[in-house]
């Protein structure tokens, strides 16, 4: 543990994402929050008078930060690591600014993900990407490094199939039920998400396949080898406040029980850094399980929740997997990046 805390900044602050992240970094042992920032909108304003008409979580848990002035995301602070919660459009532009001027980031942000030198990264899932930061300096010409975390959907995916590599996994076919405050703030309009499930979400499909290939692809000599995977993936915006269920169906190469699968994911052990929880992997073995109003915040939202656990008529191994979708899918992930770039002596 660093005698002196890091001064660290969140970008796009205001948020959901960017209010999970001033909220994990009360007290956090290795971070200090230096400075918060957001768009021309409601830059130079308090944080508390900024984000009063949209507070997403209880004014306890973000005190710490109640009278800091938000700053413009394109003005940089002292801190030496910037998490970013901005939208995709706004990190592109913004996050370059940081990096080339030797501050490392770890983003939530899509604008980078597919990047051939930036890895998304999940600790505990493909923690050993992170070196692929190596490569970013001479191809990207930036002096800090971009960690990104995944999509909020796959994360609860890759976390259930990482462990699952002996068993060789060739093809998923998945759906997600997927709750509003992934939308961002302010989301869908009530009066279309109300007693009411809409069948598509922009670009997500693509992303939830795309990105668990990568994440669950090897590094190899400086560059992410995809792993083979053929995915089908369903999204669908769900009346759901917190939390991104999904229905997968994954078939192997190697023939498995359900009790193996069920051991395994028991015995996964977790990242070895201050954030991680005790399991990253939580098995309900009750029928009705996981539900987002009752197993959200297993693990305070750091755990993936599976359940529903079984063998399909066409051998597929089925179950459910719940997220956090701000925690384990968004803020949460990108603090544990950045706790991993600490731990893997990036951030001097
Ligand atoms: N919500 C989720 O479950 C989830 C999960 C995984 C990843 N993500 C990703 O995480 C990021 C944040 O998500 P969110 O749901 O918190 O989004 P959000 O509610 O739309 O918040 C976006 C933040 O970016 C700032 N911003 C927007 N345009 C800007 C600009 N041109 N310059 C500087 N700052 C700008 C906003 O500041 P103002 O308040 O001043 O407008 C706000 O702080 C997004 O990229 C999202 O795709 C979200």
């Amino acid at each position: 543990m660093p005698l002196t805390k890091l001064p660290v900044a969140v970008l796009g602050a205001t948020g959901p994402v960017g209010q999970k992240l001033v909220a994990l970094l009360a007290n956090h042992p290795w971070f200090g929050l230096v400075s918060i920032h957001s768009s021309e909108r409601t830059s130079g304003s308090r944080y508390f008078d900024a984000i009063a008409d949209r507070l997403f979580y209880s004014e306890d848990e973000l005190r710490h930060a109640q009278d800091m002035i938000l700053l413009p995301a394109t003005e940089l602070s002292s801190a030496s690591l910037a998490f970013s919660a901005l939208s995709a459009s706004a990190a592109r532009e913004v996050e370059p600014l940081w990096l080339q001027e030797g501050r490392s980031v770890c983003s939530n942000a899509s604008a980078f993900r597919m990047h051939p030198n930036v890895p998304i990264v999940l600790p505990g899932v493909n923690s050993n990407h992170v070196h692929l930061v190596r490569s970013q300096r001479e191809a990207c010409g930036w002096n800090g490094y971009l960690v990104t975390n995944s999509n909020c959907s796959v994360s609860g995916l890759v976390t259930a199939l990482a462990p699952l590599e002996g068993l060789s996994p060739m093809g998923a076919c998945c759906s997600t039920y997927q709750s509003l405050s992934g939308a961002g703030w302010p989301g869908h309009p009530a009066v279309a998400a109300l007693a009411n499930v809409i069948p598509y979400i922009a670009e997500e499909e693509a992303k939830v396949a795309n990105e668990a290939r990568k994440i669950l692809g090897s590094l190899e000599e400086g560059r992410i080898a995809d792993r083979p995977l053929t995915m089908d993936v369903f999204c669908a915006r769900v009346p759901v406040a917190v939390g991104h269920l999904m229905s997968a169906h994954v078939w192997f190469n190697e023939e498995f029980t359900v009790e193996q699968v069920i051991s395994i994911w028991e015995s996964t052990p977790a990242a070895l850094i201050p954030s991680a929880p005790a399991s990253s992997i939580v098995v309900r073995r009750e029928n009705d399980r996981p539900q987002p109003s009752k197993d959200v915040r297993t693990g305070g939202g750091f755990s993936a929740v599976v359940g529903r656990v079984r063998k399909s008529e066409s051998g597929a191994l089925a179950f459910a997997v719940l997220v956090d979708n701000l925690v384990l899918g968004a803020a949460g992930a990108a603090l544990m990046n950045g706790e991993l770039l600490a731990a893997n002596g990036y951030l001097g």
